[in-house]
């Protein structure tokens, strides 16, 4: 069955993004094609250039919006080349730039990607076909770096016990394989309402496709390469990816981020753009009973200065 993916923060999505039209529309995290199909209805002045790493989700989301014809092209690429991608195919400088990180529901409910620890499938969690597999990450990477890696990415608190138990165990192919011996270290219940494996998976995610990696090669690049007066969203899911979206934007909203400790300015900040959301947008109540999960999503939008 195809999957459904409900795109989350549609309706600020189109409020904060349409105005720029008519123009070209980058959508960095294509997915399924969901805020695209969204903002190509509510401005017909939108080129779109839609980017995702998957080229899975580049081939559904074509299927998706042919009804769109040559107003969509499709690039199966990392958002951190998007000033290589504009370049390459001569494309002018966007109106509005999306992301909407993390991943889909398409990856999330394939077992055989190795997203999710209720299915069993290959501890895989790649987006793209490069690079090497959480197995790969699990099986040879030394027990101080995954015990770091758990409390950097996951803020798992049990992330010793898992790190020494995962050298003990290794080699593990699956995800049931790694979500039972979490299962046996992390104990269950109390205030946590989550599953047990979720910062762990969370973790192994996140350092395997580079996640936070990209999205800091992305934002400044992404950000330059807007027109005077176009706007840039980002959707966040936790913490660390909100913390690097809100610190770029106060940097190249002029702010100073040295750390308090330095005597002077040495960060040098231009001012690029304006923050247009001054606290982050939430989803509603009703957003998140019916889409559980845009519970943690935050959306932040900013419009680019005059000049360059
Ligand atoms: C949350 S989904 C996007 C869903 C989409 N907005 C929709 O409405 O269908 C995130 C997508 O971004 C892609 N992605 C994540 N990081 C990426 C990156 N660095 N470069 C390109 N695509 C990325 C994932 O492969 C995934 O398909």
């Amino acid at each position: 069955m195809p999957s459904v993916h409900i795109p989350v923060l549609a309706d600020p999505v189109v409020k904060w993004l349409a105005p720029t039209a008519p123009g070209l529309l980058v959508d960095a995290t294509l997915g399924l094609g969901g805020h695209a199909r969204a903002l190509l209805e509510a401005a017909p002045g939108f080129q779109l250039l839609g980017v995702d790493r998957d080229p899975e989700a580049v081939a559904e989301a074509r299927r998706r919006l042919e009804p769109y014809g040559r107003r969509v092209t499709l690039v199966n690429q990392s958002f951190d080349r998007l000033p290589e991608i504009l370049l390459e195919r001569d494309l002018p400088p966007p109106a509005a730039i999306l992301a909407d990180l993390g991943c889909s529901s398409l990856q999330l409910d394939t077992p055989e990607r190795g997203f999710s620890f209720s299915a069993d499938g290959p501890l895989d969690m790649r987006m793209g076909s490069d690079g090497p597999t959480a197995a790969e990450l699990v099986n040879t990477a030394d027990e101080e770096d995954l015990v770091s890696l758990f409390w950097r990415y996951g803020e798992e608190r049990r992330s010793r016990a898992v790190g020494r138990a995962i050298v003990r165990q290794r080699p593990l192919d699956s995800t049931d394989d790694l979500r039972r011996l979490i299962e046996r270290v992390v104990p269950r219940g109390g205030s946590q309402k989550i599953h047990p494996a979720t910062r762990v998976f969370q973790a192994l995610r996140i350092a395997v496709n580079d996640e936070l990696g990209q999205l800091e090669r992305f934002i400044e690049p992404a950000v330059r390469s807007l027109r005077p007066g176009g706007r840039m969203a980002i959707i966040s899911f936790h913490s660390l990816e909100d913390r690097i979206v809100k610190h770029s934007f106060a940097r190249l909203q002029g702010k100073c981020t040295c750390p308090p400790d330095f005597p002077e300015c040495r960060c040098e900040p231009e001012t690029l753009i304006r923050v247009l959301t001054r606290s982050p947008i939430r989803p509603t109540d009703d957003e998140i009973r019916d889409n559980p999960r845009s519970r943690s999503a935050r959306l932040r939008v900013v419009e680019r200065s005059g000049g360059s």
